[in-house]
Order: C-alpha cells, then sequence, then structure tokens
C-alpha cells in the first residue's frame, strides 16, 4: 500500500523552479472548483526533479505539471510516455499509475489548438522562431497538424540541429526577406519582460493574412505581436496555448470536459495588472 494516500481532495501541483508567477495554479484551480471536482492543486518549487517526482508520488499525488527547467528530467522518470513526449524530448505533464508516472507533453497540442482557431493548417507553410524546447514543441505540433515547416535561430548551428532532426527546413534569418509564410510562431524569450524586445527581422516581414502566435504571454503583447497585429495579420497570444497545454492536462487528470471559458477568465484576472487581453 502507499505510504500516503489523500481522502477527501485528490492532489494536483505544478512542479518548477522557480515556479512563483505560474498562472496554472489559478487556471487549474478555477477548472476544479467549476467541476466540483475534489481535489487541491498547488505551486510548488522543485530544485531536483527526480527528487521531487519520487517525493511526490510517495506522498499520493494523482498528477503534476511540470514545468522550466524540469520538463526534460521528467522524460526519464516516467514509467512510460507517450509519442509527442518522445518526439519533443519534454515531459509538461504526468498522471499517476500502480507502477509510477505516466507521462505526456501537451505544450505540442496547446500550441496546435491555439492555432486552429485561425484555421486548419495541413499544406500551408509555418515558420518558428527558436531552437529551445520550446520551438521543439511547436515544430512537432505544426508537423503534426501537416504544416510545411522551417525554423529560424540566432544561432544556425543550434537551427540547423532542430531541422534536421526534424526533417524540416532551415532558413537564417538573413534570408527570411525573400521568403513568405503563411504561419509564424515565436518560441524564444525575446519580447519577454527583462528581455530584449526585438528580433532581427527584416523590414516588411508581417504581411496581411498570415497568422502569427507569440508564446511569450509576459507581456501579453509583445512588440512582435503588436507589429504583426499592425500589419494586418492573425494575432495569437500566449494565452492561449497556455490555456489548450492546461485543457489537455485537466480532461488527461480527470476524464471530464475542460470548461474553457472558466479557465481562460481566470488566466486573465491572473495577469499583471494592466495588461488588456483584447491588447488595446
Ligand atoms: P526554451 O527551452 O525555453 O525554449 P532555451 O533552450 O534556452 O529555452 O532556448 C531559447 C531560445 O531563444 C533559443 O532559440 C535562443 O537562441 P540561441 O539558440 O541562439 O541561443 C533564443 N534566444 C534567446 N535570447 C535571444 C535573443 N536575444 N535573440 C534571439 N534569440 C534569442
Amino acid at each position: 500500500m502507499d505510504a500516503v494516500r489523500p481522502v477527501h481532495e485528490q492532489l494536483y501541483a505544478v512542479i518548477g523552479h522557480p515556479v512563483g508567477h505560474s498562472l496554472s495554479p489559478a487556471m487549474m484551480r478555477a477548472a476544479f472548483a467549476h467541476l466540483g471536482y475534489p481535489a487541491v492543486y498547488l505551486a510548488l518549487d522543485v530544485a531536483s526533479a527526480s527528487e521531487g517526482l519520487d517525493l511526490l508520488y510517495r506522498v499520493g499525488f494523482q498528477g503534476l505539471s511540470v514545468t522550466i527547467p524540469h520538463k526534460e528530467a521528467a522524460l526519464g522518470r516516467c514509467v512510460s510516455v507517450d509519442e509527442g513526449a518522445r518526439a519533443v524530448g519534454a515531459v509538461n505533464t504526468v498522471r499517476r499509475t500502480a507502477s509510477g508516472w505516466e507521462g505526456r507533453n501537451t505544450d505540442w497540442l496547446g500550441a496546435v489548438r491555439a492555432l486552429q482557431r485561425k484555421g486548419p493548417f495541413k499544406g500551408r507553410t509555418a515558420l518558428v522562431i527558436g531552437a529551445g524546447g520550446a520551438a521543439r514543441g511547436v515544430v512537432y505540433g505544426l508537423m503534426q497538424g501537416g504544416a510545411a515547416v522551417a525554423v529560424t535561430n540566432r544561432s544556425p548551428e543550434r537551427g540547423q540541429a532542430l531541422a534536421r532532426g526534424f526533417h524540416c527546413d532551415f532558413a537564417a534569418f538573413e534570408d527570411l526577406g525573400t521568403r513568405s509564410f503563411d504561419l509564424v510562431v515565436q518560441t524564444t524569450s525575446v519580447g519577454m519582460t527583462g528581455q530584449p524586445d526585438a528580433l532581427p527581422l527584416p523590414p516588411g516581414f508581417f504581411r496581411a493574412g498570415m497568422t502569427v502566435m507569440d508564446i511569450v504571454y509576459r507581456p501579453l503583447w509583445t512588440r512582435f505581436l503588436k507589429e504583426a497585429r499592425d500589419a494586418g495579420c492573425e494575432t495569437v497570444t500566449g494565452l492561449d496555448m497556455l490555456l489548450y497545454q492546461g485543457m489537455a492536462q485537466l480532461e488527461w487528470w480527470t476524464g471530464l470536459k475542460a470548461p474553457e471559458e472558466v479557465m481562460r477568465r481566470a488566466l486573465e484576472a491572473a495577469l499583471e495588472p494592466g495588461e488588456d487581453p483584447a491588447g488595446r
């Protein structure tokens, strides 16, 4: 028998380091309350992924959201993972099984669902900016949805390595002026509060009719996204990706349909004061 077994409420948490600014507790608590689902959801600062995962399993946790910097290490701590997690090389969600943690990646799914609100992308051309863990998820998701993907990155070697791994195209920043894309997804930390705010994109890069997403959500309206909006592009904020990856987590844990509007409102309310979700 397990060392500890929660009785009235199931235990869930987001683990990361640091994790104090995570919006997941606001989103998940609102969802559990709306569904009348007997669960608590904590934010736990965990220094070591392997120790944290082992300990929380023994304490009886039912499911965890896993965030930076633990997504790669979590993959190795699961007794089984799905194909998406394996392809992306990262686990952002775990669920308790009798033999240990089962892992999934819902980040790529969140990106796909957020983008698909603007229309299907099968056969469309897509550019992913960046070559880190977030980029891997977005590239995988776009390819699953049938887009023709190119990657660009500040360090070409890293971008080329990612492109090779996923059998997609690489384009240097300098060459972007001669190319045009239907979809563009920004996955770097550029534009995040406290980070540089401009990417070396050629003048006239954004064109009306493009669908442009930034996975940064602090601030929600990055310079990148505002420039896209002002050029007449369809825009998708990082809040949508966060919402859809969270809905997929909740549905996998509980088997219930996630309350989209409740979770969206909770995220919007938890954003920094002064953020306007509509970007006015
Ligand atoms: P994550 O796993 O969160 O995606 P990461 O692995 O640190 O984070 O990757 C960060 C990405 O942001 C990389 O693509 C990085 O480019 P490099 O590979 O050249 O380092 C990109 N990035 C970070 N700061 C940047 C900047 N100021 N300008 C352009 N790209 C930047």
